[in-house]
């Protein structure tokens, strides 16, 4: 394996580094180059969040737009005390892929090209997508793996047929091999931005992967789309994030093989709108000992998403994982007086007069010094595409960069961009945006060989 040193700034070169309040990491990684093209698999890529990515990618490339909201692209990193003055850009610090080298593919269920797709969807003005017309008509979704019950309100016609499940896998793996021979692409991440599947609860053909490739073969019904996808990413040593809320990889068997395979893997559902609020003003509130009596929000949106999530089935896949941030942030256990008795309600209303300009109100009744009661309230008129395009983009980068560096199974610092992040067995999921942020720089320090940051601080007062 060629390995070679990131391009970092070393915290010996700056000189008078106090260790005592901050941590030395272990060992440096060994980081293997970013070499060659990266490639983007989608399953979803006729979707507002893919085709709004991609057009971004698209639109930057062109010089007509910025990638505002990406870590990876605007970021910085402070490296050491505050008195060394060193805030290297993230992408300076590590070596990620620059967005020049990056290739799309994917599979829908409408075989609209990327333009189509995108004027269809309505995120982005139909003057910016002319202006990058020819590389977004050049790409074009493969037929996809779709079955009806898992996605009940979507009838698309581009769907691949097969007598098993696992001849699908198969499928999907044949359409990935030809994609990297035929592009002469080095790396592949894969990243499921396709509908929100009906709720599934894991059962025994998602404990070990021996008796999911059976139930592969025997067309077992708890084995939904979004898993042959990541079945198939993980089988070609490919990275897989998850988009959405549905279980996806999100199961023993794919953990097994996604670390015997070493596969880095994450998921679920893309932190935005209304629960990146969630997760900004929640931890605020606790750190101020702020009881809550209730957290009522609702939504209004008009895109296919908002189509998908007015069937009952999939809005409850999507109103579990909108509804745990919360307890896990106030953790009603070590504040029974603050956090045990509040209310907290989810609805999303789907209306097609918004499309993807989703509007989303928060009532939020909290309680102060002798239980006095006082309300907040939040109108977010957002973008939900706007937001999501640049968690797609960092974490194909991060996704890859943590392959490079020999890391897989569940990659728990990337919990920064997910509604319900994915963590090992014995952990509860951190939802505290500071602390998975935190989470994430200090795994980028770890992996450049520098020292880790506490935020300590007393020494500069010594
Ligand atoms: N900010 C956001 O938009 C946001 C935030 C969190 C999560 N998500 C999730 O990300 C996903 C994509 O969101 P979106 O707004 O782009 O939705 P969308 O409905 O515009 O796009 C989803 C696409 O997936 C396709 N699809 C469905 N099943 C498929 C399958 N089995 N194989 C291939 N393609 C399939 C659909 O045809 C559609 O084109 C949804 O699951 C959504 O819940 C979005």
């Amino acid at each position: 394996m060629v390995s070679e040193k990131p391009d970092a700034v070393n915290s010996s070169q700056r000189g008078n580094t106090r260790l005592s309040m901050t941590t030395k990491p272990k060992k440096k990684k060994n980081i293997i180059a970013p070499k060659g093209k990266l490639g983007v698999l989608l399953p979803g890529i006729g979707g507002a969040v893919s085709t709004t990515f991609i057009a971004g990618v698209e639109a930057i490339k062109a010089g007509i737009g910025k990638p505002i909201g990406s870590m990876t692209q605007l970021g910085s990193i402070r490296l050491g005390k505050r008195t060394d003055k060193t805030s290297p850009l993230i992408k300076d610090l590590i070596p990620l892929y620059d967005i020049n080298d990056l290739v799309f593919y994917g599979w829908d269920i409408f075989s609209d090209n990327c333009y189509d797709a995108a004027l269809n969807a309505g995120v982005l003005k139909s003057e910016l997508l002319e202006q990058i017309k020819e590389p977004l008509k050049s790409v074009s979704p493969q037929s996809a793996v779709f079955e009806r019950k898992f996605v009940k309100n979507l009838n698309g016609k581009n769907i691949k047929r097969a007598k098993t499940k696992m001849d699908l896998a198969n499928q999907l793996i044949k359409d990935i091999d030809n994609f990297k021979k035929d592009n002469n692409l080095a790396r592949l991440v894969m990243v499921w931005c396709g509908s929100t599947e009906v709720y599934l609860e894991k059962s025994d053909v998602h404990k070990s992967i021996r008796k999911f490739e059976k139930g592969l073969k025997e067309n077992n019904p708890a084995i939904a789309p979004s898993m042959i996808y990541a079945y198939a990413a993980i089988k070609t040593g490919t990275p897989y994030a998850n988009g959405a809320p549905n279980l996806s990889v999100d199961i023993p068997a794919l953990e097994e093989l996604a670390k015997k395979n070493s596969v880095p893997i994450c998921g679920k559902d893309f932190k935005t709108g209304q629960t990146l609020m969630k997760t900004i003003l929640a931890p605020g509130l606790k750190s101020r000992l702020l009881g809550l009596n209730g957290w009522f929000s609702t939504n209004i949106l008009g895109n296919r998403d908002g189509e998908v999530l007015d069937d009952p089935y999939s809005f409850k896949t999507k109103e579990a994982s909108k509804l745990s941030v919360l307890e896990y942030i106030f953790q009603p256990d070590l504040y029974p007086e603050l956090y045990s008795n509040y209310y907290h309600k989810v609805r999303i209303n789907y209306y097609p007069p918004r499309g993807d300009e989703k509007e989303a109100w928060d009532n939020i009744d909290i309680f102060g010094w002798l239980g006095y009661k006082m309300q907040i309230k939040i109108n977010f008129l957002c973008r939900d595409s706007i937001l999501a395009a640049p968690i797609v983009l960092d974490l194909v980068l991060f996704l890859d960069l943590a392959q490079r560096a020999g890391m897989s199974g569940i990659q728990e610092w990337l919990s920064f961009y997910f509604k319900s992040p994915m963590v090992g067995d014995q952990l509860y999921p951190e939802h505290d945006v500071f602390i998975q942020q935190m989470k994430l720089k200090n795994t980028l320090r770890y992996m450049a060989g520098e020292e880790l940051i506490t935020h300590l601080g007393l020494d500069y007062y010594d």
